[in-house]
């Protein structure tokens, strides 16, 4: 099969993976042979199901990737297994099926498959969680867990609220005070600060790389990023404003991805705007951080952030930062009725410290870099500890929390057809 314009490089031999698809009905057929043209030159798309399937394992070499449709099953799991025998531990599985339930669904994310989307499915939906499964081995979550770097997402419930500052210095604290290695990703391609604030020209592509992920490979990815230090680098982008900045989530997922394989930590400063694109992505990210200023408009839309974050990434952990304390001293709220209205503690409550922010401004330094012992910079300090804080033991839980939390995923995007 030829390569298409947009397949995946085969620089990058995760991405360079086989395909093998057993569908069950003409339409899904169709909307695969789309996404297996554009993304899969290795790839076998067949109608008959589940029976095409082990007609197939038994007689070609076990695919990376394996797409079986179980809409012509009575027992999907039980059939699902038996195809499992004859696959490789490191084969991918997706399953689509006609059965919305969520038992079934937790019963084969339990057994290791990567996805089961109840049809009819989307084309979007479809590819994305083909993509998902062909990065680095979801079905092995456990593998995942342990070896990928953890994803932080930073988001404001309102322009200025400090997002970005507490993105920037949460990156550069973890770097630097605790020796890991932290990639700063800014999501606002045009408008972005994550560079400018720790004195760093983008080198540019990033947008380029989104709009089109074939070019996301390592050697992409070495090119993209500035670095800071030895274990801080930043990816970001000051695109054209005449450029439209959008892309599809699963190019960020994919890159992400990329980042994540030469770093411990990614801290992703999320513009407003972008949230509701990206659900895939939060999901992916082990606590979603909403900075706030106290007030009713910031309340409103924390909740609104934190039920986005319920619906597309159901346990990724949510907390929230107050920022800019004692500029809110005014504001005809309190902390508590703040907390009660969000129905969520706020996890770290930071001053405002104009000195200390103009000063690291103003140099392109961090915030620790020109007022060590400062309360806002002690604030953010607590803010680090607390999310990286999780030591191995939570990390099992974190594995577990992450199977239920696609199983959940899935159930949700299922119940929306
Ligand atoms: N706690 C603070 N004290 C003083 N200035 C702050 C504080 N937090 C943020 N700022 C300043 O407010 C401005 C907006 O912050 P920024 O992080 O860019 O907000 P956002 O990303 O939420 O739009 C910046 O100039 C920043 O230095
Ligand atoms: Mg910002």
């Amino acid at each position: 099969m030829g390569v298409s314009a947009h397949a995946f490089s085969g620089a990058n031999p995760d991405t360079a993976q086989s395909l093998a698809a057993f569908v069950a009905d003409d339409v899904t057929k169709a909307l695969l042979d789309e996404i297996a043209a554009a993304h899969w030159p290795e790839s076998v798309i067949e109608l008959g199901g589940k029976d095409a399937a082990a007609s197939h394992l038994r007689s070609a070499p076990v695919p990376h990737l394996l797409l079986v449709d179980l809409g012509d099953s009575d027992d999907p799991y039980a059939d699902l297994m038996t195809l499992a025998d004859s696959c490789d531990p490191a084969t991918n599985v997706v399953a689509l099926g006609k059965i919305n339930d969520l038992t079934l669904y937790k019963r084969f994310v339990a057994a290791g498959v990567a996805d089961y989307l109840v049809k009819p499915v989307s084309a979007e939906d479809l590819e994305s969680a083909m993509f998902a499964a062909s990065l680095p081995r979801t079905n092995a979550a456990e593998h995942v867990v342990d070896t990928q770097a953890e994803i932080f997402v930073v988001v404001g419930s309102r322009g200025g609220v400090g997002a970005s500052l507490v993105a920037a210095n949460g990156a550069w604290i973890m770097s630097q005070e605790m020796g890991r290695r932290v990639a700063l990703v800014d999501l606002d391609v045009q408008f972005g600060t994550a560079a400018l604030s720790l004195d760093l020209v983008p080198t540019g592509g990033m947008i380029e790389a989104l709009q089109n992920p074939s070019r996301l490979d390592s050697l992409f990815m070495a090119s993209a990023m500035v670095p800071k230090s030895e274990n801080l680098a930043v990816l970001a982008a000051e695109e054209e404003l005449g450029r439209d900045p959008s892309y599809a989530p699963e190019a960020l997922s994919r890159m992400l991805a990329e980042v994540r394989r030469s770093f411990d930590c990614v801290w992703v400063d999320m513009p407003r705007g972008t949230f509701g694109q990206v659900g895939p992505v939060l999901s992916q990210a082990k606590r979603v951080i909403v900075v706030s200023d106290l007030s009713l408009a910031g309340m409103r839309d924390t909740i609104r952030l934190k039920g986005f974050c319920r619906d597309y990434a159901a346990l990724t952990d949510v907390s929230v930062v107050l920022n800019r304390m004692d500029r809110s001293r005014q504001a005809a709220m309190t902390v508590s009725q703040f907390e009660r209205g969000a129905e969520l503690k706020v996890m770290t409550q930071l001053p405002e410290d104009d000195k200390a922010a103009s000063a690291a401004t103003a140099t392109g330094k961090s915030l620790p870099e020109v007022a060590k012992r400062c309360k806002l910079v002690a604030g953010m300090r607590q803010i680090v500890t607390e999310v990286a804080g999780e030591d191995t033991k939570q990390r099992g839980k974190a594995r577990k929390v992450r199977k239920a939390g696609k199983g959940k995923l899935a159930a949700l995007r299922g119940r929306g057809k």
